[in-house]
């Protein structure tokens, strides 16, 4: 792997995009390495957790814009197309992903932490859709997900305008979980990531798989997949060894 750092720490696998002088901006390479990696820790049962993050002092200032050059129409297209399959891969992981917005998150950078189940922004880290400025607009999923994160409104105004906002109004506004003080941002992300590897992890899957294709689809199929699946969690040891917990301590 060149353009990322892929670190298992268990139950935790960190995916660290790893171009720092170029503000880890997003190019092909960077992210056929993003999903081969995921692909690979899918069969690794120690990793229960991603935490995605980007080294020096960005998370991603989006898209590699020194590609651009190269793309004409029908290039452009096959380039979004592979940046938003892979935040959809990203998106229906079934494993919890974290992103951890060390610095900028900005196009393709937001995209991918938009992504992610939860977005974690060191109080210093600004975010946004810049793409505008350039005569274009998030192409990797953003004006999907931003709108069905924050509403219409506010996204239409992050993405017609452009402007970085900082991680104090992101998370006013829903955009990130949560903001944390600089230099407890890798140590509240790790306790954050072990409370979850925790977790019954079919559960999880189950939790994921409901929320994310529920969403899309009409409410009563949603909510008929949350049945479905709420039955298939009965299914589980997780679920017989804590409900007999449960009971059995009540039952002394
Ligand atoms: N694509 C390619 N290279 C990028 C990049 C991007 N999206 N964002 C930053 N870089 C490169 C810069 O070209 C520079 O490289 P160089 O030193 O070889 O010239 C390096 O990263 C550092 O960036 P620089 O602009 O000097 O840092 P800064 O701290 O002054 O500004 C930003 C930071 C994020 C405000 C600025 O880099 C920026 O606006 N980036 C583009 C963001 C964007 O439009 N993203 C959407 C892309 S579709």
């Amino acid at each position: 792997m060149e353009s990322i750092v892929v670190r298992e720490e268990t139950p935790i696998g960190w995916v660290i995009l790893n171009r720092p002088d170029k503000l880890n901006s997003i190019n092909l390479k960077m992210m056929v390495e993003i999903e081969s990696a995921l692909r690979e820790i899918i069969n690794n049962d120690k990793i229960k957790v991603i935490i995605f993050t980007g080294s020096g002092k960005a998370f991603s200032a989006g898209a590699d814009i020194s590609q651009f050059k190269e793309l004409d129409p029908v290039k452009a297209w096959e380039f979004a197309t592979k940046g938003r399959e892979l935040m959809d891969y990203i998106e229906k992981y079934p494993k919890p992903t974290i992103a951890m917005i060390n610095g900028y998150a900005l196009g393709g950078g937001l995209e991918l932490a938009l992504s992610c189940d939860l977005r974690i922004a060191s109080q210093s880290a600004e975010l946004g859709f810049p793409e505008i400025n350039l005569g274009i607009y998030p192409g990797f999923g953003g004006t999907q997900r931003l709108v069905r994160l924050i509403g219409k409104g506010r996204a239409l105004e992050i993405i017609m305008l452009g402007d970085r906002i900082k991680a104090d109004y992101a998370e006013k506004i829903g955009l990130v979980n949560r903001v944390v003080e600089p230099s407890s941002l890798e140590k509240e992300v790790r306790e954050l990531a072990l409370k979850l590897a925790e977790k019954p992890q079919t559960a999880i899957k189950l939790i994921k798989t409901v929320v994310n294709y529920g969403n899309d689809a009409p409410i009563m199929s949603g909510l008929t997949l949350e049945s479905l699946g709420w039955g298939i969690a009965f299914a589980t040891e997780d679920e017989k060894k804590r409900v007999d917990e449960f009971l059995s301590k009540r039952s002394k």
